[in-house]
């Protein structure tokens, strides 16, 4: 069983996870089921928060302006998944913010924010949400013309092969954004390795509370 250092979160103003590296080593299981409690004890610990509080933004503003820096990458629409999709809010922006057309898919290891998707936030999509840890997820035949994810989700310890195996789930010119929003210095270093990935065409978007490196599928 592989093993990398331990991730541990704190969360910053915005109300986004940031990550400290520590020195421990645990299995990958102990390391899912820890992160798991972490986001489940800052999403979920206040049971009259707003639903933008279940993908951990402090507000509904916030969360908006932080979603809009994804909009001029979509030209053409499709399938698109969002591997770590919280309770779906960002595919719903997606949904009703882009002109073309969009078929949302998410994937998230906490299962309130499957149930969440599948009931109230995306509920006509309800079969597209999957309670999974993002390095177990298979999607099988189908392609997406668009994945969301971040770095920051992995527990899969060679990064380059956790973006190719996405690169996999992606039609011929679907596009990888790899994503961070701000409130921490950790994504500097981030955006830098992920533009190291060498994958191709790349186009980057930075805006005050989101940074995005996206990918075209040759
Ligand atoms: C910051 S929220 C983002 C939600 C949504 N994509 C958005 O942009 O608003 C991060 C989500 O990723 C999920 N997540 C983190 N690591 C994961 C993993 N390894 N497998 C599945 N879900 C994961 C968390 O449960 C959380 O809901």
């Amino acid at each position: 069983m592989s093993s990398q250092p331990e991730k541990t979160r704190t969360f910053s103003l915005s109300g986004q996870p940031e990550t400290e590296f520590e020195t421990v080593m645990l299995p990958r299981h102990e390391e899912i089921s820890k992160a798991k409690s972490t986001y489940r004890q800052s999403y979920y610990s206040d049971s009259s928060a707003p639903l933008s509080m279940h993908c951990g933004w402090s507000s509904d503003e916030a969360q908006i302006l932080a979603y809009e820096a994804f909009l001029s990458l979509f030209d053409r629409g499709g399938d698109v998944l969002d591997l770590g999709c919280g309770n779906g809010a960002l595919l719903r922006f997606l949904l009703s913010r882009l002109s073309v057309k969009i078929s949302p898919y998410g994937v998230d290891f906490l299962e309130e924010s499957i149930q969440e998707a599948k009931t109230v936030v995306l509920s006509d999509f309800s079969d597209n949400f999957f309670a999974s840890s993002i390095d177990d997820f298979n999607p099988g035949v189908q392609k997406f013309s668009c994945i969301i994810t971040s770095p920051d989700y992995t527990f899969d310890p060679d990064f380059r092969k956790h973006v190719k195996k996405c690169f996999s789930w992606l039609e011929p010119r679907g596009k990888l954004m790899l994503y961070d929003y701000k409130g921490s210095e950790y994504f500097k270093d981030f955006v830098k390795s992920w533009c190291d990935l060498d994958l191709g065409f790349m186009e980057i978007i930075e805006t005050n509370l989101t940074a995005i490196v996206c990918y075209v599928k040759d």
